[in-house]
C-alpha cells in the first residue's frame, strides 16, 4: 500500500545514512518534517560529517546484525536501505563483504519489516541489468537481471530477496534502481570525485580502457527526490528506475579538465576493469508517471556545481585521501599507472 496518506511526519530508519546519497536523503526527509533515525556501520565510506547540522538519531551498527536493527528501527514506519558496499573496483578485489552487507544485510532488514509490518524501500542500481548494447533502447523495470560485477551481483541478490519477501510473506517492500549519481560528498574512489580531486591535485586521471564506456549521470538531489516519491507513493512489489543523462566517459573527462583547469597531459589510459560494462541506460517512465521530474542538468550546471563543491571543500576530501584510501589507491592504480 502506498504511504501517501502520511505525507510528512513519518518516522523513518535510513540505513547507510552517513554515506553519499543516504546523507542527502536524510537531509531531505528532515526538511520535509519527518523524524529520522540512522543506522550506519561507519565503514571507510561512512562519514558523520556528512550529517553535520541535520537533526537525526544516530545508531552505529551493522544492518546484518539483527540486534542492531531491532534497536535502531524501534517505532519506525519505514526503512529506506542505502547501506551497502558500493564500489565495483573494490568488489573485484574482494567480493565477500559485498555479499554480507548487500545480500545478508538486506535480508535482516526485510525480516524486521516483515515482523513489524512496516515498509521497506530498497535502494538499488541500474547496474543489475548489466550492460545495454549501444543503440538498444533504455531498459524498463521488467528487463532481465544480468549483473556483471560482484557488486552488481550482490545488489541483484538483495533485489531478489526483496521481491521474494513481497511474494512469500506479503511484505510491503519495493525497489528503486538509480543511475550513476553525482554531487557533493561522494567518496573520492568513484569516477567523478576521483577525477575532479586528482585534477585539482595535479595527479593522473586513470581512464579504464578506451574510455568509450557510457553511463547515465543523475544528480544526487534528483535521485533522492525519486526515492522519496517511491517511498510515499510507490506500490509494494514494484521496481522504479531512476535514470540520468547518458554521456561517454571521455566526454566527461574533457569537461572535468575544462572546469578544473587540469592539464590534458594528466589523462592516462590504463588497463581496463575486468568485466567492465560498456553502457547503462534505463527508462524512467514509470517513476515519471508517479510525478518525478529531475531538476538538474548534467551539462548546464550540475557537473560545474559539483566541481565547485570539491574546489570549496578541500577540508572534506583531503583527510580522506590521506588515510585508508592511500592503501586502496596503491593496490588499485600503482601498477596500472607505472
Ligand atoms: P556510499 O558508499 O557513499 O555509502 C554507503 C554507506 O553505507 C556508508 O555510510 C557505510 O558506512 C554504510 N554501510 C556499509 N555497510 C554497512 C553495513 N553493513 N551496515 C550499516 N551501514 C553500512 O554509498 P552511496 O553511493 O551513497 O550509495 C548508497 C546506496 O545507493 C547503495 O545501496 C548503492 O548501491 C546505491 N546506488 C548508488 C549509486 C551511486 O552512483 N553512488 C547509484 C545507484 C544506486
Ligand atoms: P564508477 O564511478 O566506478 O561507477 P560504475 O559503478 O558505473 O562503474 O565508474 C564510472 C565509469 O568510470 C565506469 O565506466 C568506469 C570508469 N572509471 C575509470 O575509467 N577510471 C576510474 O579510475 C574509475 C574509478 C572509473
Amino acid at each position: 500500500m502506498p504511504l501517501s496518506s502520511t505525507l510528512t511526519g513519518m518516522r523513518v530508519l535510513v540505513t547507510g545514512g552517513a554515506g553519499f546519497i543516504g546523507s542527502q536523503f536524510v537531509r531531505r526527509l528532515v526538511e520535509s518534517g519527518d523524524e529520522v533515525s540512522v543506522l550506519d556501520k561507519l565503514t571507510y565510506a561512512g562519514n558523520r560529517a556528512n550529517l553535520e547540522g541535520v537533526e537525526h538519531r544516530f545508531h552505529e551498527g551493522d544492518i546484518a546484525d539483527p540486534a542492531a536493527v531491532e534497536r535502531a528501527a524501534e517505532g519506525v514506519e519505514a526503512i529506506v536501505n542505502f547501506a551497502a558496499e558500493t564500489h565495483v573496483d573494490r568488489s573485484i578485489l574482494g567480493p565477500a563483504e559485498f555479499i554480507l552487507t548487500d545480500v545478508l544485510g538486506t535480508q535482516v532488514l526485510l525480516d524486521y519489516a516483515r515482523h513489524h509490518q512496516i515498509r521497506h524501500l530498497q535502494v538499488s542500481t541500474d547496474e543489475v541489468y548489466g550492460d545495454i548494447p549501444l543503440g538498444a533502447d533504455a531498459c524498463a523495470e521488467d528487463a532481465p537481471i544480468r549483473a556483471s560485477s560482484p557488486y552488481s551481483a550482490s545488489k541483484a541478490g538483495g533485489d531478489l530477496q526483496v521481491l521474494a519477501y513481497v511474494r512469500t510473506y506479503d511484505v510491503d517492500a519495493l525497489i528503486t534502481r538509480g543511475a550513476n549519481t553525482y554531487g557533493a560528498r561522494q567518496y573520492p574512489e568513484k569516477f567523478l570525485p576521483l577525477f575532479i580531486t586528482n585534477a585539482f591535485e595535479g595527479s593522473h586521471l586513470p581512464v579504464y580502457g578506451d574510455g568509450k564506456q557510457r553511463r547515465e549521470w543523475l544528480h544526487v538531489e534528483d535521485h533522492c527526490a525519486g526515492i522519496e516519491l517511491a517511498l510515499r507513493k510507490g506500490e509494494a512489489g514494484n521496481v522504479y528506475n531512476v535514470g540520468g543523462q547518458e554521456r561517454e566517459n571521455m566526454d566527461v573527462v574533457r569537461r572535468i579538465l575544462d572546469l578544473t583547469g587540469g592539464s590534458p597531459d594528466l589523462v592516462r589510459h590504463v588497463a581496463d576493469r575486468p568485466g567492465h560494462d560498456r553502457r547503462y541506460a534505463v527508462d524512467s517512465t514509470k517513476l515519471r508517471n508517479l510525478g518525478w521530474q529531475p531538476q538538474h542538468s548534467f551539462d548546464a550546471g550540475g557537473l560545474e556545481e559539483t566541481v565547485d563543491w570539491y574546489r570549496d571543500n578541500r577540508e572534506w576530501w583531503e583527510p580522506i585521501k590521506s588515510g585508508e584510501y592511500k592503501q586502496y589507491y596503491e593496490t588499485q592504480y600503482a601498477s596500472r599507472l607505472s
